[in-house]
């Protein structure tokens, strides 16, 4: 066998694990796909009052709690608002993009998530079931 197709073959095993694990991990829903697949239905018109997606007089008082604090609220779920969007698959760095998508969608320029804001999410997502395990939800 000549050294160039043992090359291609050692290169075709070493990529082989790659390649699987390549399908059967599915990449990160960006941002505005989750809100298509899951936020728009309520987002999109304002059903039952949900801030609707460019409207930067709602947003901006939203945008003003910090994308940490709202985020984590959401996540967790308030008033109208089911947890996670009442998809339980979404993970938090999805849903925090959708989140953020929504907010530069509507006036902000809130990013997706880095390990530092999730972290962040994280903390006010265990303060906010705390609080909420001594009072119903106020906002
Ligand atoms: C079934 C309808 C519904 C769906 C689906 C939904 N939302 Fe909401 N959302 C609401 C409503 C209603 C509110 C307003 C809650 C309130 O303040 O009374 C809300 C509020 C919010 C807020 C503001 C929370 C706060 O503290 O005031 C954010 C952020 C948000 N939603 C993000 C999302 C994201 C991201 C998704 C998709 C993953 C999503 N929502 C899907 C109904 C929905």
């Amino acid at each position: 066998m000549k050294t160039t197709s043992r090359f291609v073959i050692l290169c075709a095993a070493l990529a082989l694990p790659w390649a699987v694990q390549a399908q059967t991990v599915p990449a990160l829903k960006s941002g505005e796909q989750v809100y298509r697949d899951t936020c728009m239905v309520c987002h999109g018109t304002g059903v039952a009052n949900a801030p609707r997606l460019g409207d930067k007089q709602v947003w901006g008082k939203l945008i003003a709690e910090g994308q940490h604090v709202l985020t984590a609220h959401a996540w967790v779920g308030v008033r109208g608002m089911p947890a996670k969007g009442g998809r339980n698959d979404l993970s938090l760095e999805e849903f925090s993009r959708a989140v953020a998508w929504m907010a530069r969608g509507s006036g902000g320029n809130w990013q997706d998530p880095d390990a530092r804001m999730l972290k962040l999410i994280r903390s006010e997502e265990s303060k906010r079931i705390e609080q909420l395990k001594k009072a119903p939800a106020k906002g």
